[in-house]
């Protein structure tokens, strides 16, 4: 019997000094490997605009996207704690669709958690909807979300005030009751520094070894998402071109005719076609 994974699970391992692995995934077959594989966390990320859907950031992707894939996610998640991201503009009009949208990932969804992103901006949503009793995961640095006022997606944190925010961000979130922070493109001594500021735990994704977590896109570790090659991504295996190789075989063989032969066909007796077509 697997244990299902969840927010303690995070806490604890934090006061263990025991590391936190997550993936994303999008989909029912992916996220069924990944539960399997044991992460303790599995987040339905916005990324999805990106490496399913093509968009060229995150800003495109709506409620109804997320809580179709967050669906389909959970369906698979029997161990891993499932995290619905929260989509621009589902949370940033006002409280009332903060609460109300975080509500419908965990309730259409069966999400165990949402993420969202911003540090002191967010403090009313997120105190909120932790209140509402839906386990909130916080999200600061490179929020993709803030593209356009970043000006492209840019390491942040690198003067000082910028990297005074962020810790300030971090210890906001932290008391408006968030039970865990993505740390994302930010250097890692101020990775560091984050996560020894707060009693939550820290998950980077180009953050560094400082962080108490990490966290990758399937995608950009398996080599199935070309559009985009970050610095902080590490290969780990060239899925991308096993499964192009596996598409080129098949093509040859259906043109060649090796497939499907008699092992990938059905049988009848040949009785019943003499019945069908009179002995023609
Ligand atoms: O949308 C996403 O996949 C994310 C991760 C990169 C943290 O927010």
């Amino acid at each position: 019997m697997m244990t299902k994974n969840s927010v303690s699970t995070f806490i604890d391992a934090k006061h263990k000094n025991e590391k936190i692995t997550m993936l994303t995934a999008y989909d029912y077959s992916m996220a069924k490997l990944i539960d399997e594989s044991g992460v303790e966390g599995i987040l339905v990320g916005d990324s999805l605009g990106m490496v399913c859907l093509g968009y060229k950031d995150t800003l495109a992707v709506t409620m109804e996207d997320m809580i179709h894939h967050i669906k389909a996610v959970s369906r698979a998640a029997h161990s891993a704690l499932v995290v619905g991201d929260m989509p621009f503009m589902s949370y940033q009009t006002s409280v009332y669709d903060a609460v109300k949208n975080a509500g419908r990932i965990v309730q259409e969804g069966s999400a165990g958690a949402v993420k969202l992103e911003g540090g002191a901006s967010v403090y009313e949503k997120v105190k909120a909807i932790v209140n509402a009793q839906i386990p909130v995961m916080g999200h600061i640095g490179l929020t993709p979300q803030s593209v356009n006022m970043f000006g492209g997606f840019k390491v942040q944190g690198k003067d000082e005030i910028k990297a005074r925010n962020i810790v300030e961000d971090a210890k906001k979130l932290e008391d408006a009751g968030v039970f865990s922070i993505v740390l994302e493109g930010i250097p890692y001594k101020l990775a560091k520094i984050v996560t020894e500021s707060v009693s939550v735990p820290t998950i980077g994704i180009g953050a560094g070894k400082y962080c108490d977590g990490q966290i990758l896109v399937y995608q950009d570790m398996l080599g199935l998402f070309s559009d985009l090659k970050p610095k902080f991504v590490k290969s780990y295996g060239n899925a991308g071109e096993v499964v192009k190789k596996a598409f080129k075989d098949y093509i040859s063989e259906v043109k060649s005719g090796i497939f499907p032969d008699e092992k990938y066909s059905f049988k009848v007796d040949d009785r019943v076609l003499e019945k069908l077509y009179g002995g023609q």
